[in-house]
C-alpha cells in the first residue's frame, strides 16, 4: 500500500490548470563552476567558501557541477525528462564582474548559449538576476547594507535586461532576501558572513529596494517583461493557542515573512516590524539620510506580475523554546529520512499559499522552490532510489492542487533542485536533486523520483493537450 502511495501521481493532480507551469530550478553558483573562466568575477560566495571554517568540509562552488562546461548534455538530460521549464540564475559576476560599467561579452554569449539552448530543446526560462553571488568589489564597499548596492543592482538589472529581454521573457529580481539579508549580515552563516542585527536589517531594505529599481529598470527596457520577486516563506504556526504563544509566533512571522511581503505587497511595514527592528534603525517615517527614504516604499510596491514562493518549513513556535533563549521556534515533525530534518508538512505549503492570496495579492503565484535533501546514493546497479523524495514532491504537489482546489491562483511549481549541487555553507552534503551528480566523475543519473516527475508531467500534459 506505502509503495503505492508513494508512486502514485498527486490526487489532486487533475485540478491544475492546462497551462499550470512544471519545471525545476537551480543557481549559478551552485552548478556552474568555472570559477576562474570567462572573465567571470570573484563574489563574495568565492571569498567566504576560501575562508577557513565558513562552509563544511571547506568545500566551494570553484567546480561544483561543472555546468559551465557540461550545459548542453543537462539540457539534453533535461528535455529527455520531459521538463518544460526551468528556473536559473545569471551570475551577476559572470555578467559584470565588477559590479559596475559594461556587461562581460563572454558573460553574455554563455548566457545566450544557455537560452537559446533551452528554447531548441522546448524549455521555457525563468531568469533569477540575483541568486546570493555578490560582487566582491560591492561588498568591499559596504555590500547590501549600503545604499549604492541597490543602485548598483538597478543599473545591472537594465542592462541584462537590454541584453537578455528579446529572449527571456520571465525574470524574478530577487531570490529570498531573508537568506541575503539576515543569514549574510546578522547571523553570519552565509556570504559574506557578518554578525551585526544593524546590517541585517539595513540590507533587507536595501534588498528590497534593489527589487524596486530592477522591476522599474526592467519595465522600462521591455514592459512586455514578466517580472516578480521570490521568497523564501515559512508557514508558522503557534504551539498551543495560548496568548504567550501567539505572540511568538507573531514574532517568528515578522522575521520569516512580514519584513518582506508587507513592503511588497502593501507598501508598507507594519507595527510587528517596528517592534521588531526599529531599535536597529527601521525609521517610521521615510527621510533622507535614513534607512527607509522617501520613495523606497513606492518603488518597492510596484505592482509585479506574479509571486514567487520558496517553501521548505512549517515551523512551530513557543513561548517556552523563546524562554530558554536560542529559536523560538523548531521544524514542524522533523522528517527523519531528510538529512537535515527538514520537515515533510505539506499542508504548510497550502497555508503559504493560501495566505499570500489572501493576505497580499490575487496575482499568479508560482513555487519557484520546494524540496528534499536525503542522503541518496547509487545502487551498483547505477539506481538512486529516493522514494521518500517522491513521496514529499507528491504531497507537495498534491497541496498545490488542493489550493487551487480552494480558489488560490498558483501558476507552477519548480522543484528544487534539477541536480545535486553546492548546498552553500553545507556544501556537497546535502542532496536536493531530482538527478544524482556523482561529483568525482561529473556523471549524473536521474533519480526515481525524476522518472516519476517525468510520469506526473505527462500525465499532466495529456490535459492540456484534450
Ligand atoms: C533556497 C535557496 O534559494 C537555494 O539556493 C537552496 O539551495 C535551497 N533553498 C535549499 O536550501
Amino acid at each position: 500500500m506505502t509503495s503505492e502511495l508513494k508512486l502514485g501521481l498527486p490526487a489532486s493532480l487533475g485540478s491544475l490548470p492546462a497551462d499550470f507551469v512544471f519545471g525545476t530550478a537551480t543557481a549559478a553558483y551552485q552548478i556552474e563552476g568555472g570559477w576562474n573562466e570567462g572573465g567571470r568575477g570573484m563574489s563574495i560566495w568565492d571569498t567566504y567558501a576560501r575562508t577557513p571554517g565558513k562552509t563544511r568540509n571547506g568545500d566551494s562552488g570553484d567546480i561544483a557541477n561543472d555546468h559551465f562546461h557540461r550545459w548542453e548534455s543537462d539540457l539534453d538530460l533535461m528535455q529527455s525528462l520531459g521538463i518544460p521549464a526551468y528556473r536559473l540564475n545569471f551570475s551577476w559576476v559572470r555578467l559584470q564582474p565588477t559590479g559596475s560599467g559594461p556587461l562581460n561579452p563572454q558573460g553574455v554569449e554563455f548566457y545566450r548559449n544557455l537560452i537559446q539552448g533551452l528554447h531548441a530543446r522546448g524549455i521555457k526560462p525563468f531568469v533569477t538576476l540575483y541568486h546570493w553571488d555578490l560582487p566582491q568589489t560591492l561588498e568591499d564597499k559596504g555590500g547590501w547594507p549600503n545604499r549604492e548596492t541597490a543602485i548598483a543592482f538597478g543599473e545591472y538589472s537594465r542592462l541584462v535586461a537590454a541584453a537578455f529581454g528579446d529572449i527571456v521573457a520571465d525574470w524574478i529580481t530577487i531570490n529570498e532576501a531573508w537568506c541575503v539579508a539576515f543569514l549574510g549580515y546578522e547571523m553570519g552563516q552565509h556570504a559574506p558572513g557578518k554578525t551585526d542585527p544593524k546590517l541585517g536589517i539595513a540590507a533587507a531594505h536595501n534588498v528590497l529596494l534593489a527589487h524596486g529599481l530592477a522591476l522599474q529598470a526592467l519595465r522600462e527596457v521591455n514592459p512586455s517583461l514578466n517580472v516578480g520577486i521570490t521568497n523564501i516563506m515559512n508557514h508558522v504556526v503557534p504551539k498551543t493557542d495560548s496568548a504567550a504563544d501567539a505572540a511568538v509566533a507573531d514574532a517568528v512571522d515578522v522575521r520569516s515573512n512580514r519584513v518582506f511581503m508587507e513592503p511588497l505587497y502593501k507598501g508598507a511595514y507594519d507595527e510587528g516590524c517596528f517592534a521588531a527592528f526599529e531599535q536597529h534603525g527601521l525609521n517610521r517615517v521615510p527621510a533622507a539620510g535614513a534607512l527607509v527614504q522617501p520613495g523606497d516604499l513606492e518603488l518597492i510596491s510596484a505592482e509585479v506580475d506574479f509571486i514567487g514562493v520558496n517553501h521548505y518549513h512549517t515551523l512551530i513556535a513557543s513561548a517556552e523554546l523563546a524562554s530558554q533563549g536560542g529559536m523560538p521556534a523548531q521544524m514542524a515533525e522533523p522528517n527523519h529520512q531528510s538529512n537535515w530534518g527538514w520537515p515533510n508538512t505539506p499542508w504548510g505549503l497550502k497555508g503559504v499559499l493560501d495566505r499570500v492570496a489572501r493576505d497580499y495579492s490575487k496575482k499568479p503565484i508560482f513555487v519557484t522552490e520546494n524540496g528534499i535533501t536525503l542522503a541518496d546514493y547509487a545502487t551498483p546497479e547505477g539506481k538512486v532510489n529516493d522514494f521518500d523524495r517522491i513521496d514529499y514532491l507528491n504531497g507537495y504537489i498534491d497541496a498545490v492542487g488542493q489550493a487551487i482546489q480552494g480558489g488560490t491562483n498558483v501558476a507552477g511549481y519548480f522543484a528544487w533542485s534539477f541536480m545535486d549541487n553546492y548546498e552553500w555553507a553545507e556544501g556537497y552534503s546535502k542532496r536536493f536533486g531530482i538527478v544524482y551528480v556523482d561529483y568525482a566523475s561529473q556523471i549524473r543519473i536521474p533519480k526515481a523520483s525524476a522518472y516519476w516527475y517525468q510520469n506526473v508531467i505527462a500525465e499532466h500534459n495529456k490535459k492540456a493537450t484534450k
